[in-house]
C-alpha cells in the first residue's frame, strides 16, 4: 500500500479521487487549509469506502511543515490539487492567485526535493490552451491562457517541465481536465461552490433546488449546434479513475507525460439543461443573455493520448452526470452544513 499525499485533499476533485484510490488499495493522505472546502467531507468519504483517510490541516505555502509531513508519512507520490480556481476572481485578485498557485507549487516542489519524493501528478486545465488552438485540442496545441488563473496553470506546467529537465529523479503527470461535473453516486459528497457558481452545472443545480430563479445562458449566437457554447463535460468519478491510471503509469517507472482528461464529446448549454430536466424531472427556467467576456464557443478535448498511454476513456454519460449531481444537491442543499 503506497502513501499518496493529496494537496487540496478535501476539495471537490481530490475527495472523489481519494475514494477511488482507497478502492484501488492506495493510502491517500489529505492535506488542506480549508480555504475552499470543509473537513466534514472526511466522515462522508469513510461512510462510502469504509476507511477514514488521514487528514492534515496545513497551508502548502508552509514548506517546512510540508517537508515534515512528507517525511513522517513516507510519501510515495503527490497529487497536487491545491489551488484557487475561480477565473473571474483571479482577474480581480491576481496577486492572491499567483501567490497561492505558483508560489504554492514551488513550496510543494521544494518539500518534495527535501523529502526525496519523486512523483507528482498535477491538476492542470483546459484553460491552458490558446484561443488560437483549434478544438478538439491536442496536447501539443499552443498554450496561452487568457486569465490570471489560466496563467498560473501554464506557469505551473512550465515550472515542473523545467525542473524535470534538470532533476532526473522527478517524474510528473500533467492532467488537463476539461469540465468536471457530477458527484459520487452515493449522493454523500459533491461540489458545493461558495457564493454564486461560476460553472454551469452547479448553477443548474441551484436553480433546480430553488436557490436561484433562473439560469442565464450567455449567448445563443455561437457557431455551434444550437448557438450556445459547447463544452466537454467529464464525470468527476471518471476523472478520479484518470488520476489512478496516471499514478499507476508513473509508479511503473514510465516517463513523464501530459494528457487531456475529457470525453471528446461536445455538449451545449441547452443540451445539458434538457438532459438535466429529463433525468431529474425538474424544470430549469432560463433566459438568453449577451455573450460573456472571455467565453469561447467550443472547448473540446482530443482524448486519444490518454487512451493510448493510460487506457483511459470516459464511462459515465451526461445523464449519469446530471442524475448524480442532482442526488447530491437534493440531499445536501447547503453542502456539508446540511
Ligand atoms: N473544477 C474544475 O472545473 C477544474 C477544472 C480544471 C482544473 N481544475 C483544478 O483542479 C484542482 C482541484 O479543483 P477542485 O474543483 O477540486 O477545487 P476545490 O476548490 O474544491 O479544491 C481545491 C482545494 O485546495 C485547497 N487549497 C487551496 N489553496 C490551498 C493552500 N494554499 N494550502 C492548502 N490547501 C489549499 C482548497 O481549500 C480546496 O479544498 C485545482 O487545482 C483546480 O485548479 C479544476
Amino acid at each position: 500500500m503506497q502513501n499518496i499525499l493529496l494537496t487540496g485533499g478535501t476539495g471537490y476533485i481530490a475527495a472523489h479521487t481519494a475514494i477511488t484510490l482507497i478502492e484501488q488499495g492506495h493510502n491517500p493522505i489529505l492535506l488542506d487549509n480549508f480555504v475552499n472546502s470543509s473537513p466534514k467531507i472526511v466522515p462522508r468519504i469513510a461512510e462510502i469506502c469504509g476507511k477514514t483517510p488521514s487528514l492534515i490541516e496545513l497551508d502548502i505555502l508552509d514548506t517546512q511543515s510540508l517537508t515534515q509531513v512528507m517525511r513522517t508519512h513516507n510519501i510515495h507520490a503527490v497529487i497536487h490539487f491545491a489551488a484557487l480556481k475561480a477565473v473571474g476572481e483571479s482577474v480581480a485578485r491576481p496577486l492572491a492567485y499567483y501567490h497561492n498557485n505558483v508560489v504554492g507549487l514551488l513550496s510543494v516542489l521544494n518539500a518534495m526535493q527535501a523529502a526525496k519524493v519523486a512523483h507528482i501528478v498535477l491538476s492542470s486545465s483546459a484553460t491552458v490552451y490558446s484561443e488560437d488552438a483549434k478544438p478538439p485540442f491536442v496536447e501539443d496545441a499552443p498554450l496561452a491562457a487568457n486569465s490570471p488563473y489560466g496563467q498560473t496553470k501554464v506557469m505551473m506546467e512550465r515550472i515542473i517541465n523545467d525542473i524535470a529537465h534538470t532533476d532526473p529523479n522527478l517524474r510528473f503527470a500533467m492532467l488537463r481536465y476539461f469540465n468536471p461535473v457530477g458527484a459520487h453516486p452515493s449522493g454523500l459528497i459533491g461540489e458545493h461552490p461558495n457564493g454564486i457558481p461560476n460553472n454551469l452545472m452547479p448553477y443548474i443545480q441551484q436553480v433546480a433546488i430553488g436557490q436561484r430563479d433562473y439560469l442565464s445562458v450567455w449567448g445563443n449566437d455561437y457557431g455551434t449546434t444550437d448557438g450556445t457554447g459547447e463544452r466537454d463535460y467529464i464525470h468527476v468519478m471518471d476523472l478520479a479513475d484518470g488520476h489512478v491510471l496516471a499514478l499507476a503509469h508513473l509508479l511503473k517507472g514510465e516517463p513523464s507525460f501530459t494528457v487531456n482528461l475529457g470525453s471528446g464529446e461536445p455538449v451545449s448549454v441547452l443540451q445539458l439543461v434538457r438532459t438535466f430536466e429529463m433525468v431529474t424531472g425538474q424544470t430549469i427556467p432560463y433566459k438568453i443573455a449577451p455573450r460573456r467576456a472571455g467565453d469561447v464557443a467550443v472547448l473540446l478535448a482530443n482524448p486519444q493520448r490518454a487512451k493510448d498511454l493510460l487506457g483511459f476513456s470516459t464511462k459515465r454519460t451526461t445523464a449519469d452526470m446530471c442524475a448524480d449531481a442532482w442526488r447530491w444537491q437534493k440531499n445536501n442543499p447547503n453542502g456539508f452544513s446540511s
